[in-house]
């Protein structure tokens, strides 16, 4: 079959690679995609915010599955554009994926049906906002409502902090996603991710991640997008996982398509694990960034059997062949990352790296000008490796970061600490 994935980011590098092992993928192009991607796949510069211009392409590519990596088209229709041309689409409608596109519409959907999670109030303006975290007080969490690049959550850990936020966030820092604000109780635990794939009805756990936010070794620094990732995520054991999806993912499933906006595609369960418990944090409507890639990793070919069934609707015949495996990607940045960097420094030494079934650079921000590879983004390389345990998939990725030539790069020497 021909497959289109939208996205350019280290995520759809993966997401590419996994398909293109599979022996039903004939053509495989990305839109936008990257210099690594280019390794495997087709090219194509549309604009992907626009379902019109997907569906036109598609039409004259002969497209017959669609896969949506990031949230933004997500969020703009894309995915209801494909299914109503009549495409096979992997995706959630804009309506499901309001789930990533509003927190305080996530906190609804877990009043509707019983899910845990942090307390919380909403507000649309400042006054009776500052008011109720006065009365709150610290620590505190602070949430602009709509999409804001990862950006709009401020976790306060003084009340001052906490007022500031939300000034800031009514005085238009985030745009039109401040318009609304929720303010949550801080909860305390250790973080992890579960990602599920839902046809709607039927829903399969394909994995659990956790990745490291901040910028710096033993988990210091400002945040970033995430500075690496491994899979499975030991906090989430089987049992606390069967609870999570028993108490929160399957009632939201439900809660959706009775609502009549039934959620299809991967669902991305952010969760605070405390005392054997799960509570949910927030919903992602797309595969992180980077959990995607140790994910991806750890299925391989099958990846796109699973999202084939999740898009056909058939998720209850499938299930996951499970390899007793570890995967773990250490993200390489430019230097100066996640404040200002420069951009189109060089990097040498990938042609020379192998890449096998258990490890790959994924490209997350490069392009290629005369056969030299260059950084364009603050992310610039996931080096992901698979292993019996999470200590040869650490000693396999790291030995790769070392063998890259790349002055202007960094990454966190520490990547899996809280597992191993
Ligand atoms: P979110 O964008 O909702 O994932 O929030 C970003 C990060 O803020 C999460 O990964 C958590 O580390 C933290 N966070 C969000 N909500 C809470 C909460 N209610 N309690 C504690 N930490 C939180
Ligand atoms: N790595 C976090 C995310 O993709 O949202």
């Amino acid at each position: 079959m021909n497959i289109l994935i939208l996205g350019s980011g280290g995520r759809e590098h993966a997401l590419a690679w996994a398909v293109k092992q599979n022996p039903k993928t004939d053509r495989l192009i990305v839109a936008p995609g990257n210099a690594g991607i280019a390794q495997l796949a087709e090219c194509a510069d549309i604009d992907i915010l626009s379902g019109q211009a997907v569906v036109t392409f598609c039409e004259e590519n002969a497209i017959d599955f669609v896969i949506v990596g990031p949230e933004a088209p997500l969020a703009a229709g894309v995915a209801d554009a494909t299914r109503a041309a009549g495409l096979l689409t992997f995706g959630p409608s804009a309506a499901a994926a309001k789930l990533e596109a509003s927190k305080a519409f996530t906190k609804e959907i877990c009043d509707a049906c019983a899910a845990p999670t942090a307390a919380y109030a909403r507000f649309t303006e400042a006054a009776p906002a500052r008011a109720y975290v006065t009365a709150q007080g610290a620590p505190i969490v602070i949430k602009a409502d709509g999409l804001a690049a990862g950006k709009g959550v401020i976790v306060a850990m003084t009340l001052d902090e906490a007022l500031a936020a939300i000034d800031d966030m009514f005085g238009g820092e985030f745009g039109a996603a401040g318009a609304e604000v929720v303010i949550e109780e801080f909860m305390q635990g250790e973080e992890a991710s579960f990602f599920i794939l839902t046809d709607g009805t039927h829903a399969l756990p394909i994995g659990t991640a956790q990745d490291h936010k901040r910028v710096g070794d033993g988990d210091t620094g400002p945040n970033t997008g995430g500075m690496g990732a491994y899979s499975p995520a030991p906090v989430l054991t089987d049992a606390i996982a069967q609870r999570a999806m028993d108490e929160i993912v399957l009632p939201t499933i439900r809660e959706m398509a009775r609502r009549g906006t039934p959620y299809q595609g991967v669902l991305y369960a952010g969760l605070m694990i405390e005392q054997g418990r799960a509570r949910l944090v927030e919903y992602n409507a797309r595969f992180g960034d980077p959990e995607c890639q140790v994910l991806m990793m750890r299925l391989g070919a099958q990846a796109l059997d699973l999202l084939l069934a999740c898009a056909e609707g058939r998720l209850d015949q499938a299930r996951v062949n499970w390899a007793d495996d570890h995967a773990l990607t250490v993200v390489m940045a430019t230097k100066g990352y996640p404040g200002r960097y420069s951009k189109g420094s060089a990097i040498r030494g990938l042609d020379a790296l192998p890449e096998t079934s258990s490890q790959m650079v994924f490209h997350a921000g490069t392009t290629a000008r005369d056969g030299q590879i260059t950084a364009t983004g603050g992310r610039v390389l996931n080096v992901t490796a698979r292993g019996a345990t999470l200590a040869e998939a650490q000693a396999r990725a790291y030995a790769i970061v070392d063998a890259i030539d790349w002055p202007e790069g960094f990454c966190r020497r520490d990547i899996g600490w809280r597992a191993l």
